[in-house]
């Protein structure tokens, strides 16, 4: 197996940088396809945190090129703090870092609009986004006026665009009590930023290609998950992108066809950050100790996040819309600690019961639960599912049965080491004890 998809099956901070980067030991190549800075994916390796917001969380091996692919929204001074981020740290990351010439740019005035359609409450219903620009910039890159990467090279050409851009957002800016910027000062500060650019500027989909044709281990990264993606999400409460499995394919320009596997990574129970339904949310003392033990704040905002039961529809519905060949269960080791846990198995809906996701009658759907014992013991030293308490055990077997997705990794910890491995994605074969799935069958 060379070609291996990572999505978030929930609503985001599902643990994918955790995962990406325990994966990626082996990898030749990771990609981000979709998003933009209001990614916070987290690496732990030993003492050691970090965030990363645009970078691929391939970053930290030496031998990984990481790849911005197309499909994203860049904010050029986001992405060289990250950089200068990873330089005080010794990780050279401008010899592994290409930047894909068709990726959008993020102006200031994108972030402008963001945060006060957020703060006024006067661009539609307030979704409680990251801030950083990603709406009103996909919202360009669809309106065919966008500024890409590549036209940084001309700056000539990039102020006529950004001229454009200007105009059309011109109503919109004055609507919500903000006077149109300057072209030429936004020229001015890009500037600098542009000639530290350039030099990893490449047409990326053809040296994934290159890289898939030699049989190197290539990862694609999501960012989100798929309840936030624009087609497959709570819709209007979602992002602008393709956050799930497909937009790997439209993100980074290779056929559907390239790709091996799709691991998707769900966390052990339910969070979501920003508005939008969530049926399954506790504003109770459990859900105050999911967030306390979980460290459930937000890695971009700061925001806390809210928490909830697990959800299996939602997991079912993600299986289905990313055609998901293995799961990666997260932050198990959380739910220590708890007499029992719940877990969503159907819905009660005006139309009736349903198992499936009724994910346009979220707000009026009631969850069914399914009580099952909790477990008191730290997970964090568990290597094997052996090494699991019972209820935890059954905890897994339950969600594994009810998706119908074979489990692949548990991860009981933020730390690499914290990892229980049943089949590596990029292992030529499953690693031994491990169950035969249709995730580890498709690399044989
Ligand atoms: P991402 O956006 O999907 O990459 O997830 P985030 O990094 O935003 O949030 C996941 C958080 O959980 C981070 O703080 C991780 O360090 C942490 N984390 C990841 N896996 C585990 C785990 O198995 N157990 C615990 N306790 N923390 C984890
Ligand atoms: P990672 O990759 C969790 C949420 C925001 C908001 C909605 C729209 O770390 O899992 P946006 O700024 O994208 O226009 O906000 O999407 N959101 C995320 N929630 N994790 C993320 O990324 C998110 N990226 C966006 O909170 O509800
Ligand atoms: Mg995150």
């Amino acid at each position: 197996m060379s070609t291996v998809v990572i999505v978030g099956a929930q609503w985001g901070d599902e643990g994918k940088g955790k995962l990406v980067d325990f994966c990626t030991e082996f990898a030749d190549m990771v990609v981000r396809y979709a998003g933009g800075p209001n990614a916070g994916h987290t690496l732990v390796v030993g003492d050691d945190k970090l965030i990363v917001r645009l970078i691929p969380s391939g970053i930290l091996r030496q031998q990984t090129r990481c790849v911005l692919a197309q499909g994203m929204v860049i904010d050029p001074a986001v992405l060289l703090s990250e950089m200068d981020e990873l330089d005080r740290r010794g990780l050279s990351p401008a010899t592994r870092l290409i930047v894909s010439d068709r990726a959008h740019v993020i102006l200031p005035f994108h972030i402008t609009i963001d945060t006060l359609r957020e703060t006024t409450g006067k661009g539609g219903p307030r979704l409680g986004t990251t801030k950083r620009g990603i709406g009103p910039a996909y919202e360009d890159k669809a309106a065919r006026r966008g500024l890409r990467i590549g036209e940084l090279r001309d700056l000539s050409k990039a102020r006529r665009l950004i001229e454009e851009m200007i105009a059309a957002w011109t109503p919109t800016m004055r609507a919500l009590g903000a006077e149109p910027p300057d072209a030429d000062g936004i020229v001015k500060e890009l500037e600098p930023l542009a000639a530290r650019i350039i030099p990893l500027i490449a047409e990326t989909s053809s040296l994934i290609d290159d890289a898939i044709c030699k049989r190197q281990k290539v990862m694609f990264e999501g960012a989100q998950g798929t309840l936030l993606d624009v087609d497959h999400g709570t819709y209007p409460f979602v992002t602008s992108s393709s956050a799930s499995a497909a937009g790997a394919c439209a993100g980074s320009g290779v056929g559907p066809t390239c790709i091996d596997s799709v691991l998707g990574i769900v966390k052990a129970y339910s969070t979501r950050v920003g508005g939008g339904p969530f049926p399954t949310e506790l504003t109770d003392a459990i859900g105050e100790k999911l967030r306390e033990d979980g460290a459930e704040f937000g890695s971009v905002t700061g925001r806390a996040r809210r928490t909830g039961w697990l959800d299996l529809p939602m997991i079912r519905y993600a299986a289905r819309v990313n055609g998901l060949s293995g799961l990666a269960v997260t932050k198990l080791d959380v739910l220590t600690g708890h007499k029992e846990l719940k877990v969503c198995v159907a819905y009660d809906t005006p139309q009736g019961r349903t198992e499936d996701l009724p994910i346009d009658l979220l707000d009026v759907a009631t969850p069914v639960y399914k009580t099952l014992p909790g477990f008191s013991e730290p997970l964090c030293e568990a290597r094997s599912l052996a090494d699991l308490p019972a209820n935890a055990r059954a905890y897994l077997d339950f969600l594994e049965s009810s998706s119908g997705v074979p489990l692949a990794m548990v991860s009981v910890g933020p730390r690499r080491s914290e990892t229980i491995v049943l089949t590596s994605p990029f292992a030529p074969h499953p690693a031994p004890g491990a169950k035969t799935s249709r995730w580890a069958r498709s690399s044989s």
